[in-house]
């Protein structure tokens, strides 16, 4: 074996078949019973719907090279995302758009209108004096659409009244002044055809790709542990950059999400892949429903039944699965104290999300690991 990856996402993946494209020997270990780390989806037994397991996955990029790379794996559906919120039972278009302001207003606002409306709403506090992120949200959008758009939606998120979050956790608040309300501007868009895991299996399918599934990197009863490999070969550590460490700097903080999934008789329950509920008395942030992210698969989905999902949010523990960075200024503390220690552990780099404590797009993520191959690696 010429290199361990530790973790089969996008990132450990992405490097394992570059080096496997120059005739190394790579093995790949994850913790989990399947590879592709949190893209992973599989259809639900009942429908054959293809549901992803970790949270809605919308695949997007500007960046050429990815692009290109991506393409040997899959190809892509048309899929372009759209996103709604229900406020106070009515429907609105995200992002915040010319659209969502004229039907909260009720109103017929030019974009200019628009923008002076806004603009003069926005004058009640200055973004740059925000003393927290309900301050900064009412300086960047005015206060009617931040508390019908942002505040509950965002209380949820972190369990925290936005008065008591800092107003760095959000820097903009996009809203567009035409009715534009494709949720992503970058150049390509869309979804594998035949799904994530059959593109995640196809970069893994190499004669000089190992995997190993059900391998935790720091359980010392199987071979390919920390203390049996470190040092001995190249490794690329996906993993969480603390738990490496043990938590000597302190455990960083992340929100984890949990799913309720249910299978419903009827044809479409609710029109549309995803559906935000922005206010305080609905607890989940969101509903998924999978078969809209494909409806060239009619034919085979069926049309009397549905799955949906519905997405809540919380502070994790270091049981859960951890999903979006925190960002404390304790947490970013302690990840430039992980960064020094990782500078002196001999043969092994760290990447992904989990591994540089950072929210990473897939698109990100595979870019960084080809970026990581040319020019640490290869
Ligand atoms: P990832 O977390 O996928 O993989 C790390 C792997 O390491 C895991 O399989 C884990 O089991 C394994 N591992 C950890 N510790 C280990 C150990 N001790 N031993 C062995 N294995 C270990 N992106 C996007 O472009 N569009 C989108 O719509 C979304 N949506 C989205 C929703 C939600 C809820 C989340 C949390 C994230 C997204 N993403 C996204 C981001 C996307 O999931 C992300 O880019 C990739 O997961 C990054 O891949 P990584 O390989 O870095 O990590």
């Amino acid at each position: 074996m010429d290199l361990l990856v530790v973790g089969s996402g996008f990132f450990g993946l992405t490097i394992a078949e570059r080096a496997a494209a120059s005739d190394r020997k790579v093995t790949v270990i994850d913790r989990r019973p399947h590879i592709g780390g949190n893209a992973y989806s599989e259809d639900e037994p009942n429908t054959g719907i293809e549901v992803h397991r970790y949270g809605a996955h919308l695949f997007h990029t500007s960046n050429p090279g990815v692009w290109e790379y991506v393409n040997r794996f899959t190809t892509f559906t048309d899929y372009v995302h759209r996103v709604y919120t229900n406020h106070k039972g009515v429907v609105y278009p995200l992002p915040i758009n010319l659209g969502t302001i004229n039907q909260f207003f009720n109103a017929a606002y030019s974009p200019d209108g628009a923008r002076a409306l806004v603009q003069e709403l926005a004058g009640e506090f200055d973004a740059k004096d925000a003393a927290n992120l309900e301050e900064k949200g009412i300086a960047l959008i005015g206060r009617p659409l931040y508390e019908a758009f942002i505040r509950d939606y965002t209380a949820k998120q972190w369990q925290t009244d936005p008065k008591n979050l800092p107003a760095e956790v959000i820097s903009r608040l996009p809203v567009r002044y035409n009715y534009d309300n494709r949720y992503f501007n970058d150049t390509w868009e869309g979804l594998p055809t035949d799904g994530y895991t059959a593109w995640l299996e196809r970069m893994a399918d190499h004669p000089n790709i190992e995997v190993k599934l059900d391998t935790d990197f720091f359980d010392e009863s199987q071979p390919l542990n920390k203390g049996t490999t470190v040092g001995q070969l190249p490794i690329v550590y996906t993993g969480p950059v603390d738990r490496y460490f043990d938590y000597t700097e302190g455990a960083l903080s992340w929100r984890t999400l949990d799913f309720e999934q249910e299978v419903l008789e009827v044809a479409d329950f609710q029109g549309t892949p995803v559906m935000n509920y922005a206010d305080a008395d609905v607890p989940y942030t969101r509903i998924h429903e999978f078969k809209h992210f494909h409806p060239e698969r009619a034919d085979r989905y069926p049309t009397d039944r549905t799955v949906i999902m519905r997405e809540f949010s919380r502070f994790a523990s270091r049981e859960d699965e951890p999903y979006y960075p925190v960002n404390t200024a304790e947490d970013r503390n302690g990840l430039l104290a992980y960064r020094e220690l990782a500078k002196s552990e001999k043969d092994v780099l760290f990447g992904g999300r989990l591994g540089t404590y950072q929210y990473l797009d897939m698109h990100m993520a595979i870019g960084s690991a080809l970026s990581m191959w040319n020019n640490q690696l290869q």
